[in-house]
């Protein structure tokens, strides 16, 4: 069997995995209890991924900038029979929305074959995405984005007034806002999510026409994953705060601080990208219970072949 056969073949256990997740993160919706939610996440997802036939390793995932409980990068998951495989995981991405029952919550996990998704810590990202069909270049991380918007514009053939830019609701944002706004574009701010945010941007969930911001690197892979397997162009940079993190980057591997990732680095391979909902969201429904029975809606992403599955999976409760 084929190394990108493997991959695909792991796919219904990866949805059930993230199922897990989102279903055991629901618990927590509007309870204001955001670690717990995102505990229940991570225990939910660990136990999920382990049940799966291959060598698992995390390259990418959330724990040490939260303190949160982590699914650590290079901690080891799966059966330890089967191919070599790198994850990138975020089990409740979306914590906060989670705690104040707001929509767009998810559980995300991405899969490729080993060394095809990018090994960092757990630190900031610069990120800008766009969707598939544009001219290679339309975007550059390092333009001002006033400038971003108006060489996307022209790539569309559409005024400048046309293009709507996604941006995570944050002070640091405020000069992205403002450059867009004197372009002429439109903003829509999110409070929290910016893996839904970048996948507008490919006209998966809500339509936008480009992304751009500072938000969680592992949120950046993950995205990136997804845009591999639908479309688009995605620039990211990571971005330190201070030496620990600098040093935390050296030791897994990464040796250009200042490297600008392109898409194609940053999801180097075939992956599988999942998402289930936690909450209601752009991209899928959340979690419900009815009449004793427990609903799912997972977004499942394939590069091999440019599939998006969705998936509705129902079981008793509890
Ligand atoms: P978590 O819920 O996993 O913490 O992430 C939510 C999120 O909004 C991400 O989508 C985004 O990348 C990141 O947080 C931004 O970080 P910060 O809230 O520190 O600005």
């Amino acid at each position: 069997m084929s190394d990108t056969r493997a991959l695909t073949n792991l796919a219904l256990q990866a949805v059930h995995a993230a199922e897990m997740a989102a279903v055991a993160a629901s618990g927590w919706i509007g309870r204001g209890e955001k670690e717990m939610a995102d505990q229940a996440a991570v225990d939910a997802l660990r136990s999920g991924l382990n049940a799966m036939p291959m060598k698992g390793r995390i390259v990418i995932g959330e724990g040490e900038r939260d303190e949160a409980p982590m699914l650590y990068i290079g901690e080891k998951v799966g059966t330890g029979e089967g191919p070599e495989i790198d994850i990138a995981l975020d089990p409740l991405e979306g914590t906060s929305l989670t705690a104040k029952g707001q929509p767009n919550a998810l559980a995300v996990v991405s899969f490729a074959l080993r060394g095809g998704l990018l090994h960092a810590p757990d630190t900031y990202m610069d990120k800008i995405a766009v969707g598939p069909g544009l001219p290679a270049g339309v975007i550059d991380l390092d333009a001002k984005p006033d400038e971003n918007v108006r060489n996307l514009a022209k790539a569309k053939g559409v005024n400048a007034s046309d293009i709507t830019v996604c941006i995570l609701e944050r002070e640091r944002h405020q000069y992205i806002v403002d450059a867009v706004k004197s372009a002429g574009a439109r903003v829509r701010m999110i409070p929290d999510g910016d893996v839904a945010g970048a996948m507008g941007a490919a006209g998966l969930g809500t339509n936008v026409d480009m992304y751009i911001g500072q938000g969680g690197a592992p949120e950046g892979v993950l995205a990136a994953s997804a845009l591999r397997c639908i479309g688009g162009q995605m620039q990211a940079r990571l971005f330190f705060r201070n030496d620990d993190e600098r040093t935390r980057a050296a030791r897994v591997g990464v040796t250009d601080l200042d490297r600008k990732y392109d898409l194609s680095e940053l999801a180097a391979s075939h992956c599988l990208f999942v998402a289930t909902g936690v909450t209601d969201g752009d991209l899928v429904e959340g979690v419900r219970k009815t009449g004793g029975r427990i609903h799912t809606h997972t977004l499942l992403l394939d590069s091999a072949d440019h599939s998006v599955r969705r998936i509705r999976s129902e079981r008793p409760a509890g």
